[in-house]
């Protein structure tokens, strides 16, 4: 027999897709811890598996924050975990299917340690169908929460331990902000912040919105608030992010923008700077004037193609074309010489026709990418997208596909050989993932850089000469001042 399952909520993507202009509500302090279950966790131990974007990155470090909070400790192996929670993404079938294949695996936990919890959130999870098939055919999960209750995880701890059973607790409410969370961040001198939540752009491929419900933008003072708490404790970088962050406050109307937020945090000194993801629709004159007035916002900007095509971009509800794309690229790189330009890319959005991807090829060849994101378009259901009938052979879309990433891969290549022999900034991140008697870090124009240096600098910004270039990071030694 197995557990009883309690609905408290279940999502619902039309609700989702909902966007009346009522004001965001802002929250304080909504943690309510039940009284007994730090005793009924003491010395038990969690696990998180984190999927999908930097928004999914920082949840993960809200949760974090909360169980520490609660008395669980980290553990590196989910299999000597008492709790393990997957904090998922739905962005394209694929990352779907290696979280269904990490559920499958969990099953040997359930095996070895009856009375430990699983459980599942994040954007997957906030898809009625996939909430659905996690209850049937997964019954070793026992707690399934969306991305709009983090808040809620430690009474649905203690339901799920107390009254034995599985829980379904997933809104799709509009949203609110929450401030406050607790927030646990393993890395001591980069950190992201976020800025917004949501997604009002309805890109007709795109999942997110229905995810993550409505753009809402912090307030400007506790984002300045946590940004100068992180100056002071030593951080190097700071990474503002939010799914569409030059659209930030749109939501407001408080009389202040992107480049009034950009300029503010700039002024706190923060050795490095960056945003994540700008929209090229949502750039303002403000905006080019703060990113080419300010030296510690780092001359790497992440700008989505998506397509070349003019139609396609209509289709995908992209609000740009081709042209204006080209023409903001060649504005940035007068404002800022030396600036990194990396996007994404979609091939095979439903009907695209040789032609269309004909002209992909011809952005990318004008703009000469310093790196970029390719994906095979994947229908998501609920999108407008995912209606639109297709022509277009998965054989077809593959060849594009390779053909993208060659097409890219010789001005990539080419970028990263003008780095051989510059001396260069480089943040240092740690020791080489693959080699540790090498460090390893990121340039100003986020190159990832391998290199051999003084191991007492990690979490500094040192000088490295660059000996080496292929085409995704560079080797390099570190030299002295
Ligand atoms: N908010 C960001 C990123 C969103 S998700 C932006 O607006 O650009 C990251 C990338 O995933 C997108 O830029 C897009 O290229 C890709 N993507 C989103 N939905 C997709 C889908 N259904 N199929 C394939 N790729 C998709
Ligand atoms: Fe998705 Fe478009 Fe929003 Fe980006 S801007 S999250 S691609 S809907
Ligand atoms: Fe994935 Fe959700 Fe981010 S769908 S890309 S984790 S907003």
């Amino acid at each position: 027999m197995g557990k009883k399952v309690v609905i408290a909520a279940m999502p619902d993507l039309k609700k989702a897709s909902q966007r009346r202009r009522e004001n965001t509500k802002f929250v304080l302090d909504e943690i309510i811890i039940p009284s007994k279950l730090s005793m009924i966790v003491h010395d038990k131990k969690f696990f998180i598996r984190t999927y999908g974007c930097q928004a999914n990155v920082l949840d993960s470090q809200n949760i974090e924050g909360i169980l520490l909070k609660i008395g669980y400790q980290k553990v590196d192996d989910p299999l000597n975990a008492d709790f393990v929670i997957l904090n998922t993404c739905a962005i394209r079938e694929n990352a779907e299917d290696k979280v269904f294949g990490e559920i499958g695996l969990l099953k040997q936990l359930k095996a070895n340690k009856p009375d430990s919890l699983i459980a599942i959130c994040g954007c997957m999870t906030q898809q009625p169908h996939i909430v659905d098939v996690i209850k049937k055919k997964y019954p070793q999960v026992d707690i399934i929460f969306g991305t709009h209750n983090i808040n809620h995880l430690p009474q649905l701890i203690f339901d799920a331990i107390t009254n034995n059973t599985r829980i379904i607790e997933v809104y799709s409410k509009e949203g609110e902000v929450i401030e406050n969370i607790p927030c646990h961040r393993d890395d001591h001198f980069k950190a992201f912040v976020n800025i917004m939540y949501g997604c009002d752009k309805f890109c007709t491929y795109c999942i997110v919105p229905y995810t993550r419900g409505k753009q809402r933008s912090r307030k400007i003072e506790d984002i300045l608030k946590e940004c100068k708490d992180l100056v002071d404790q030593g951080y190097q970088e700071i990474t503002l992010i939010g799914q569409n962050v030059n659209a930030y406050a749109k939501d407001l109307n408080l009389g202040y923008d992107f480049a009034t937020l950009l300029e503010e945090v700039a002024k706190l000194n923060i050795p490095r700077l960056r945003f994540t993801t700008s929209h090229p629709w949502d750039f303002t004159e403000g905006m080019f004037k703060v990113i080419g007035q300010y030296k510690n916002i780092m001359p790497a900007l992440h700008l989505p193609l998506q397509s070349g095509s003019n139609d396609v971009l209509r289709r995908m509800g992209r609000r740009y074309t081709a042209e204006d794309y080209m023409a903001l690229v060649d504005r940035l790189r007068e404002l800022v010489p030396d600036v990194a330009i990396t996007t994404d890319i979609i091939v095979g959005f439903p009907n695209e026709t040789d032609e269309d991807f004909e002209k992909t090829l011809e952005v990318v060849r004008y703009v000469k990418f310093d790196s970029a994101f390719t994906f095979i378009y994947s229908p998501r259901v609920g999108t407008p997208g995912a209606k639109m009938k297709d022509s277009i052979s998965l054989e077809v879309k593959h060849q594009r596909f390779n053909r993208l990433v060659d097409t890219l891969a010789v001005d990539i290549k080419a970028k990263a050989e003008t780095y051989i022999n510059r001396i260069v900034p480089v943040l240092v991140d740690g020791c080489s993932k693959k080699n540790d008697s090498m460090l390893s870090g990121y340039t100003d124009t986020f190159k990832l850089v391998n290199f051999k240096g003084n191991q007492d600098h990690i979490g500094k910004i040192v000088n490295v000469r660059i000996l080496e270039a292929h085409t995704y990071s560079l080797i390099g030694e570190e030299v002295d001042g």
